[in-house]
């Protein structure tokens, strides 16, 4: 079982090694710098007081960390917020990606504020891509040469999901 949840004091370690993963960060199109522990707390706070976000923790059946998800830049005029999800590598494969989005589209519907969430992925991260296909999501453009991974140039595939549509 898959839950997303506010995140605490317990998660700072998971969270810290996920965002110190180089390969995880460059899937987020990231600039990715060290971060201690209290970076991560500092982060947390930020996005938990941010009123133009929804950032979750995703848990396992045990309750502990294996992930984030959030969505950001909530612009409640036109209604539209900026997704992003990621699975600690360890614990990827097991359905925690796909019910923890499922989730956040729910979470995301309740909330009001919304109609769509958007998303930028790399072209080549084929993964996320069929995810996102299955969960609703559709292309609607690519950004060329549009984010520099420590290998060269990535195309950046635009991506959105109006959450009253079915999948
Ligand atoms: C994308 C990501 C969040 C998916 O999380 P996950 O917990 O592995 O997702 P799931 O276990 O629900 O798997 C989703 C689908 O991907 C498939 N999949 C997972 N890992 C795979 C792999 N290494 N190779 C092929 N398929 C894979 C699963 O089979 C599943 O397909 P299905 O639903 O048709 O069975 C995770 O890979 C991740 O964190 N990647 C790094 C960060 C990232 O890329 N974020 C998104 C970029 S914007």
């Amino acid at each position: 079982m898959t839950t997303c949840r506010p995140p605490s004091e317990a998660d700072v370690p998971a969270l810290a090694a996920l965002r110190n993963d180089l390969p995880t960060q460059y899937a987020l199109l990231a600039s990715p710098r060290p971060n201690t522990h209290d970076d991560v707390r500092a982060w947390l706070a930020r996005r938990s007081s941010d009123p133009a976000g929804l950032f979750n923790v995703v848990a396992d059946e045990t309750g502990a960390a294996v992930g984030f998800i959030q969505i950001v830049g909530i612009d409640d005029r036109s209604r539209y917020g900026k997704f992003g999800i990621a699975i600690d590598e360890r614990r990827r494969g097991c359905g925690h990606g796909r019910a923890a989005i499922e989730q956040t589209l729910d979470a995301a519907r309740r909330d009001g504020r919304l109609d769509k969430l958007v998303l930028y992925v790399a072209a080549d991260n084929a993964v996320a891509i069929a995810l996102y296909r299955a969960t609703g999501f559709r292309e609607v453009g690519v950004h060329r040469r549009h984010y520099f991974a420590p290998d060269g140039w990535r195309d950046v595939v635009v991506m959105e999901r109006f959450l009253a549509a079915a999948p």
